[in-house]
Protein backbone atom coordinates (compact mmCIF):
# COMPACT_ATOMS: atom_id res chain seq x y z
CA UNK A 1 0.00 0.00 0.00
CA UNK A 2 1.38 3.85 -0.63
CA UNK A 3 1.48 5.94 2.01
CA UNK A 4 -1.83 8.29 1.77
CA UNK A 5 -2.48 11.35 3.65
CA UNK A 6 -5.56 12.53 5.50
CA UNK A 7 -6.24 16.23 6.72
CA UNK A 8 -6.56 14.72 10.44
CA UNK A 9 -6.35 18.79 11.53
CA UNK A 10 -8.91 20.45 10.14
CA UNK A 11 -12.33 18.36 10.19
CA UNK A 12 -14.46 20.09 12.57
CA UNK A 13 -16.83 18.88 15.02
CA UNK A 14 -14.07 15.87 15.89
CA UNK A 15 -16.96 13.76 17.95
CA UNK A 16 -20.31 13.01 17.76
CA UNK A 17 -23.00 13.80 20.26
CA UNK A 18 -25.50 11.09 20.17
CA UNK A 19 -23.06 8.49 21.82
CA UNK A 20 -22.56 7.51 25.50
CA UNK A 21 -19.42 8.30 26.96
CA UNK A 22 -17.66 7.38 29.85
CA UNK A 23 -17.71 10.30 32.80
CA UNK A 24 -16.52 9.13 35.34
CA UNK A 25 -15.48 5.90 37.88
CA UNK A 26 -18.17 4.36 39.85
CA UNK A 27 -16.47 5.61 42.94
CA UNK A 28 -15.45 8.97 42.31
CA UNK A 29 -19.44 9.88 42.15
CA UNK A 30 -21.39 10.25 45.64
CA UNK A 31 -22.68 12.36 47.86
CA UNK A 32 -20.16 15.35 46.85
CA UNK A 33 -20.28 17.44 43.86
CA UNK A 34 -18.41 16.22 41.19
CA UNK A 35 -17.91 18.92 37.84
CA UNK A 36 -16.53 17.47 35.28
CA UNK A 37 -16.48 18.51 31.51
CA UNK A 38 -18.04 15.88 28.58
CA UNK A 39 -17.60 17.46 25.01
CA UNK A 40 -17.42 20.44 25.49
CA UNK A 41 -20.59 20.32 28.17
CA UNK A 42 -20.08 21.25 31.99
CA UNK A 43 -21.47 19.51 33.79
CA UNK A 44 -22.60 18.05 37.40
CA UNK A 45 -22.77 14.39 39.19
CA UNK A 46 -23.98 13.25 42.38
CA UNK A 47 -25.42 10.35 43.90
CA UNK A 48 -29.14 10.91 45.38
CA UNK A 49 -30.07 9.37 48.65
CA UNK A 50 -30.88 5.62 47.56
CA UNK A 51 -27.39 5.60 45.41
CA UNK A 52 -28.84 6.67 41.67
CA UNK A 53 -26.33 8.81 40.05
CA UNK A 54 -27.63 11.86 37.99
CA UNK A 55 -25.95 14.30 35.95
CA UNK A 56 -27.26 18.04 35.32
CA UNK A 57 -25.53 21.29 33.72
CA UNK A 58 -23.30 22.75 35.57
CA UNK A 59 -24.93 26.31 35.51
CA UNK A 60 -28.11 27.86 36.94
CA UNK A 61 -31.30 28.39 35.59
CA UNK A 62 -31.44 32.12 37.32
CA UNK A 63 -28.35 33.72 36.79
CA UNK A 64 -25.64 31.17 35.63
CA UNK A 65 -23.69 30.56 38.67
CA UNK A 66 -21.91 27.29 38.22
CA UNK A 67 -24.13 24.67 40.39
CA UNK A 68 -21.06 22.71 41.54
CA UNK A 69 -20.23 26.12 43.83
CA UNK A 70 -23.37 24.93 45.46
CA UNK A 71 -24.28 21.86 47.65
CA UNK A 72 -26.75 18.88 48.38
CA UNK A 73 -29.30 18.63 50.64
CA UNK A 74 -31.31 15.13 50.02
CA UNK A 75 -31.64 14.66 46.89
CA UNK A 76 -31.81 18.15 45.61
CA UNK A 77 -28.82 20.56 44.51
CA UNK A 78 -28.92 23.87 45.85
CA UNK A 79 -27.55 27.28 44.34
CA UNK A 80 -25.04 28.84 45.83
CA UNK A 81 -25.61 31.52 44.83
CA UNK A 82 -29.83 32.71 45.38
CA UNK A 83 -30.64 29.41 47.04
CA UNK A 84 -32.66 27.84 44.05
CA UNK A 85 -33.70 23.76 44.68
CA UNK A 86 -33.18 21.46 41.88
CA UNK A 87 -34.49 18.28 41.94
CA UNK A 88 -32.80 14.62 40.52
CA UNK A 89 -34.14 15.58 37.08
CA UNK A 90 -33.00 19.24 37.24
CA UNK A 91 -36.47 20.82 37.44
CA UNK A 92 -36.55 23.61 40.33
CA UNK A 93 -38.75 22.83 43.36
CA UNK A 94 -38.24 25.80 45.21
CA UNK A 95 -37.20 29.75 45.00
CA UNK A 96 -36.31 31.97 47.69
CA UNK A 97 -38.86 34.82 48.42
CA UNK A 98 -41.94 33.32 46.32
CA UNK A 99 -44.28 30.86 46.78
CA UNK A 100 -44.92 29.86 42.93
CA UNK A 101 -42.10 27.98 40.82
CA UNK A 102 -41.67 29.10 37.24
CA UNK A 103 -42.46 25.93 35.32
CA UNK A 104 -39.97 26.83 33.24
CA UNK A 105 -37.07 26.80 35.52
CA UNK A 106 -34.57 24.12 35.00
CA UNK A 107 -31.00 22.98 33.85
CA UNK A 108 -30.49 20.32 31.17
CA UNK A 109 -30.33 16.32 33.04
CA UNK A 110 -28.34 14.32 30.91
CA UNK A 111 -29.78 10.55 30.74
CA UNK A 112 -26.54 8.31 32.76
CA UNK A 113 -26.15 4.87 33.11
CA UNK A 114 -23.90 2.97 35.93
CA UNK A 115 -22.42 -0.05 33.79
CA UNK A 116 -18.95 -2.02 34.16
CA UNK A 117 -17.92 0.10 37.26
CA UNK A 118 -18.15 3.79 34.87
CA UNK A 119 -20.61 6.28 34.77
CA UNK A 120 -21.99 6.92 31.51
CA UNK A 121 -23.39 9.72 30.20
CA UNK A 122 -25.71 10.93 26.59
CA UNK A 123 -24.48 14.13 25.76
CA UNK A 124 -26.87 14.11 22.40
CA UNK A 125 -30.93 14.18 22.11
CA UNK A 126 -32.07 12.27 25.23
CA UNK A 127 -34.49 10.34 22.81
CA UNK A 128 -31.58 8.64 21.53
CA UNK A 129 -30.03 7.39 24.57
CA UNK A 130 -30.70 3.60 24.17
CA UNK A 131 -28.78 2.13 26.66
CA UNK A 132 -27.78 -0.99 24.40
CA UNK A 133 -25.19 1.16 22.25
CA UNK A 134 -22.96 1.39 25.20
CA UNK A 135 -19.55 0.03 24.97
CA UNK A 136 -18.98 -3.65 26.25
CA UNK A 137 -16.75 -3.36 28.99
CA UNK A 138 -18.22 -6.33 30.77
CA UNK A 139 -14.33 -8.07 31.91
CA UNK A 140 -14.55 -4.93 34.07
CA UNK A 141 -16.77 -6.01 36.18
CA UNK A 142 -17.10 -10.19 36.11
CA UNK A 143 -16.64 -13.10 37.88
CA UNK A 144 -14.14 -14.54 35.38
CA UNK A 145 -11.85 -12.01 34.98
CA UNK A 146 -9.83 -9.84 37.70
CA UNK A 147 -9.33 -6.24 37.19
CA UNK A 148 -8.39 -2.94 37.62
CA UNK A 149 -7.96 0.55 36.42
CA UNK A 150 -7.27 4.50 36.53
CA UNK A 151 -8.27 7.58 35.04
CA UNK A 152 -5.90 9.73 33.01
CA UNK A 153 -6.55 13.33 31.49
CA UNK A 154 -4.80 13.87 28.90
CA UNK A 155 -4.21 17.04 26.78
CA UNK A 156 -5.06 15.57 23.56
CA UNK A 157 -7.82 14.96 20.94
CA UNK A 158 -9.29 11.76 21.94
CA UNK A 159 -8.82 10.83 18.67
CA UNK A 160 -5.08 10.87 18.75
CA UNK A 161 -5.49 8.16 21.74
CA UNK A 162 -7.47 5.93 19.87
CA UNK A 163 -4.78 6.03 16.59
CA UNK A 164 -2.23 5.21 19.45
CA UNK A 165 -4.06 1.85 20.22
CA UNK A 166 -4.92 0.73 17.41
CA UNK A 167 -1.65 0.73 16.14
CA UNK A 168 0.68 -1.44 18.48
CA UNK A 169 3.93 -1.36 16.48
CA UNK A 170 4.45 1.50 18.75
CA UNK A 171 5.33 -0.79 22.05
CA UNK A 172 8.60 -1.79 19.96
CA UNK A 173 9.59 2.04 19.96
CA UNK A 174 7.76 3.37 22.88
CA UNK A 175 7.39 1.17 25.25
CA UNK A 176 10.32 -1.40 24.72
CA UNK A 177 11.43 -1.74 28.25
CA UNK A 178 8.52 -4.07 29.19
CA UNK A 179 6.09 -5.09 26.37
CA UNK A 180 7.57 -4.11 23.67
CA UNK A 181 10.16 -5.84 20.99
CA UNK A 182 10.63 -6.23 17.68
CA UNK A 183 8.49 -9.19 16.97
CA UNK A 184 5.41 -6.68 17.56
CA UNK A 185 6.81 -4.30 14.56
CA UNK A 186 7.65 -7.41 12.56
CA UNK A 187 4.39 -9.16 12.45
CA UNK A 188 1.77 -9.12 9.75
CA UNK A 189 -1.48 -8.25 10.94
CA UNK A 190 -4.93 -8.20 9.40
CA UNK A 191 -7.27 -5.45 9.54
CA UNK A 192 -11.27 -6.09 8.91
CA UNK A 193 -14.35 -3.67 9.94
CA UNK A 194 -18.43 -3.50 10.36
CA UNK A 195 -20.41 -0.79 10.64
CA UNK A 196 -19.42 0.43 13.92
CA UNK A 197 -16.05 -1.54 14.61
CA UNK A 198 -13.00 -1.84 13.34
CA UNK A 199 -10.37 -4.76 14.29
CA UNK A 200 -6.41 -5.47 14.10
CA UNK A 201 -5.87 -9.11 14.66
CA UNK A 202 -1.69 -9.93 14.87
CA UNK A 203 -0.24 -13.26 15.74
CA UNK A 204 3.39 -13.62 16.53
CA UNK A 205 4.11 -17.28 16.24
CA UNK A 206 6.82 -18.88 17.95
CA UNK A 207 8.31 -16.06 19.71
CA UNK A 208 10.28 -14.97 22.52
CA UNK A 209 7.82 -13.75 25.18
CA UNK A 210 8.72 -9.67 26.17
CA UNK A 211 9.77 -9.57 29.81
CA UNK A 212 6.29 -8.67 31.17
CA UNK A 213 4.32 -12.03 29.40
CA UNK A 214 7.48 -14.27 30.15
CA UNK A 215 6.88 -13.18 33.72
CA UNK A 216 3.12 -13.47 33.77
CA UNK A 217 2.99 -16.74 31.90
CA UNK A 218 5.46 -18.34 34.25
CA UNK A 219 3.76 -17.31 37.73
CA UNK A 220 0.73 -18.47 36.25
CA UNK A 221 1.31 -22.01 34.52
CA UNK A 222 5.05 -22.37 35.71
CA UNK A 223 6.07 -22.75 31.51
CA UNK A 224 9.32 -20.82 30.40
CA UNK A 225 10.32 -20.83 26.53
CA UNK A 226 9.14 -19.64 23.58
CA UNK A 227 5.26 -18.51 23.09
CA UNK A 228 2.64 -17.84 20.86
CA UNK A 229 1.49 -14.10 21.45
CA UNK A 230 -1.81 -12.57 19.94
CA UNK A 231 -3.11 -8.80 19.77
CA UNK A 232 -6.33 -8.32 18.68
CA UNK A 233 -7.44 -4.84 19.11
CA UNK A 234 -11.18 -3.81 18.26
CA UNK A 235 -12.17 -0.20 18.12
CA UNK A 236 -15.88 0.65 18.94
CA UNK A 237 -17.28 3.54 17.40
CA UNK A 238 -17.17 6.38 18.88
CA UNK A 239 -14.35 5.99 21.45
CA UNK A 240 -14.09 2.61 23.23
CA UNK A 241 -10.78 0.23 22.36
CA UNK A 242 -10.34 -3.17 23.77
CA UNK A 243 -7.01 -5.51 23.36
CA UNK A 244 -7.10 -9.15 24.04
CA UNK A 245 -4.03 -9.89 24.58
CA UNK A 246 -1.76 -12.34 25.95
CA UNK A 247 0.93 -15.88 25.26
CA UNK A 248 0.51 -19.13 25.04
CA UNK A 249 3.25 -21.98 24.77
CA UNK A 250 4.44 -22.15 21.47
CA UNK A 251 2.23 -25.30 20.23
CA UNK A 252 -0.61 -25.79 22.33
CA UNK A 253 -2.98 -24.24 19.87
CA UNK A 254 -4.14 -20.61 21.05
CA UNK A 255 -3.05 -19.89 17.40
CA UNK A 256 -6.87 -20.37 15.70
CA UNK A 257 -7.02 -23.03 13.09
CA UNK A 258 -9.21 -23.20 9.45
CA UNK A 259 -12.47 -23.32 11.44
CA UNK A 260 -11.29 -20.74 13.71
CA UNK A 261 -10.89 -22.74 16.97
CA UNK A 262 -8.79 -22.43 19.24
CA UNK A 263 -7.39 -23.28 22.61
CA UNK A 264 -5.94 -20.48 24.63
CA UNK A 265 -6.26 -22.70 28.09
CA UNK A 266 -2.61 -23.19 28.56
CA UNK A 267 -1.67 -19.95 27.92
CA UNK A 268 -2.64 -16.20 29.91
CA UNK A 269 -4.76 -13.41 28.55
CA UNK A 270 -5.67 -10.24 29.58
CA UNK A 271 -7.74 -7.55 27.82
CA UNK A 272 -6.92 -3.82 27.85
CA UNK A 273 -10.07 -1.67 28.45
CA UNK A 274 -9.86 1.93 27.26
CA UNK A 275 -12.57 4.11 26.44
CA UNK A 276 -11.56 7.82 25.55
CA UNK A 277 -14.00 10.65 26.34
CA UNK A 278 -13.40 14.05 24.80
CA UNK A 279 -13.28 16.91 26.96
CA UNK A 280 -12.77 19.93 24.72
CA UNK A 281 -11.29 19.28 21.17
CA UNK A 282 -7.88 19.13 22.90
CA UNK A 283 -8.00 17.36 26.08
CA UNK A 284 -10.05 14.37 26.63
CA UNK A 285 -10.85 12.07 29.77
CA UNK A 286 -8.78 8.48 29.46
CA UNK A 287 -10.50 5.76 31.48
CA UNK A 288 -8.62 2.50 31.60
CA UNK A 289 -8.42 -1.08 33.22
CA UNK A 290 -6.61 -4.66 32.78
CA UNK A 291 -8.22 -7.27 33.07
CA UNK A 292 -6.98 -11.28 33.42
CA UNK A 293 -8.53 -14.39 33.54
CA UNK A 294 -5.54 -16.41 35.78
CA UNK A 295 -5.09 -15.95 39.62
CA UNK A 296 -7.88 -14.36 40.04
CA UNK A 297 -7.66 -14.02 43.26
CA UNK A 298 -4.23 -12.15 43.87
CA UNK A 299 -5.01 -8.90 44.77
CA UNK A 300 -1.56 -8.49 44.65
CA UNK A 301 -1.23 -9.12 41.13
CA UNK A 302 -4.05 -6.94 40.32
CA UNK A 303 -2.19 -4.32 41.86
CA UNK A 304 0.93 -4.59 40.45
CA UNK A 305 -0.53 -4.74 37.25
CA UNK A 306 -2.50 -1.90 37.59
CA UNK A 307 0.62 -0.03 38.01
CA UNK A 308 2.62 -1.84 35.48
CA UNK A 309 0.52 -0.55 32.52
CA UNK A 310 -0.32 2.61 34.59
CA UNK A 311 3.89 3.12 33.76
CA UNK A 312 3.64 1.90 30.50
CA UNK A 313 0.32 4.59 29.98
CA UNK A 314 2.57 6.81 31.29
CA UNK A 315 4.67 6.96 28.42
CA UNK A 316 2.22 6.70 25.74
CA UNK A 317 0.95 10.36 27.50
CA UNK A 318 4.08 11.82 26.97
CA UNK A 319 4.27 11.09 23.23
CA UNK A 320 0.61 12.09 23.38
CA UNK A 321 0.45 15.38 24.56
CA UNK A 322 3.84 15.98 22.33
CA UNK A 323 1.94 15.53 19.01
CA UNK A 324 -0.80 17.75 20.07
CA UNK A 325 1.42 20.80 20.94
CA UNK A 326 3.03 19.95 17.28
CA UNK A 327 -0.16 19.27 15.48
CA UNK A 328 -1.05 22.59 16.64
CA UNK A 329 2.04 24.24 15.69
CA UNK A 330 1.90 23.13 12.19
CA UNK A 331 -1.28 24.01 11.47
CA UNK A 332 -2.56 22.43 8.04
CA UNK A 333 0.17 19.70 7.79
CA UNK A 334 -1.40 16.23 7.29
CA UNK A 335 -1.32 13.09 8.51
CA UNK A 336 0.43 10.92 6.15
CA UNK A 337 -0.97 6.80 6.90
CA UNK A 338 1.06 3.96 6.22
CA UNK A 339 0.35 0.18 6.58
CA UNK A 340 0.49 0.09 10.38
CA UNK A 341 -2.11 3.01 10.08
CA UNK A 342 -4.78 0.88 8.71
CA UNK A 343 -6.79 0.39 12.19
CA UNK A 344 -6.43 4.33 13.20
CA UNK A 345 -7.86 5.60 9.36
CA UNK A 346 -11.25 2.45 9.75
CA UNK A 347 -11.95 4.42 13.20
CA UNK A 348 -11.06 7.73 12.03
CA UNK A 349 -13.86 6.74 9.12
CA UNK A 350 -16.30 5.20 11.50
CA UNK A 351 -16.12 8.63 14.05
CA UNK A 352 -16.81 10.57 10.80
CA UNK A 353 -20.12 8.88 9.75
CA UNK A 354 -21.67 9.53 13.37
CA UNK A 355 -20.43 12.99 13.28
CA UNK A 356 -21.82 13.42 9.62
CA UNK A 357 -24.80 12.24 10.97
CA UNK A 358 -25.46 14.47 13.36
CA UNK A 359 -23.86 17.64 10.92
CA UNK A 360 -27.08 18.72 9.35
CA UNK A 361 -29.57 17.78 12.22
CA UNK A 362 -29.28 20.39 15.55
CA UNK A 363 -29.94 18.23 18.73
CA UNK A 364 -32.36 18.69 20.78
CA UNK A 365 -31.53 20.39 24.03
CA UNK A 366 -28.69 22.38 22.35
CA UNK A 367 -27.58 25.28 23.98
CA UNK A 368 -30.09 28.32 23.89
CA UNK A 369 -29.77 32.12 24.38
CA UNK A 370 -30.35 33.52 27.34
CA UNK A 371 -32.33 36.52 27.73
CA UNK A 372 -33.86 38.33 31.17
CA UNK A 373 -37.19 37.56 32.34
CA UNK A 374 -39.52 38.33 34.57
CA UNK A 375 -40.85 35.39 36.95
CA UNK A 376 -43.62 36.15 38.72
S1 LIG B 1 -27.73 32.08 40.19
FE1 LIG B 1 -28.52 30.31 41.08
S2 LIG B 1 -30.09 30.98 42.36
FE2 LIG B 1 -29.37 32.76 41.42
FE1 LIG C 1 1.32 2.56 24.24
Amino acid sequence: MQPSTSNFTSSTPTFPLNAWYACAYDVEVGREILARTICNQKMVLYRTLDGQVCALADACWHRLLPLSMGRLEGDELVCGYHGLHYNAKGRCTSMPSQEGVNPSACVKSYPVVERHRLIWVWTGDPALADPSLIADLHWNQHPDWAADGKLIHVKCDYRLVIDNLMDLTHETYVHGSSIGNAAVAEAPFVATHGDKTATITRWMENIEAPPFWANQLFQARGYKGPVDRWQIIRFEAPSTVTIDVGVAPAGSGAVPNAAGESDRSQGVNGYVLNTMTPETDQTCHYFWAIARNYSLNEQRLTHQMREGVAGIFREDELILEAQQQAINANPGHPFYNLNIDAGAMWARRLIDKMTEAERDKPLAGSPKSFVLKQVA
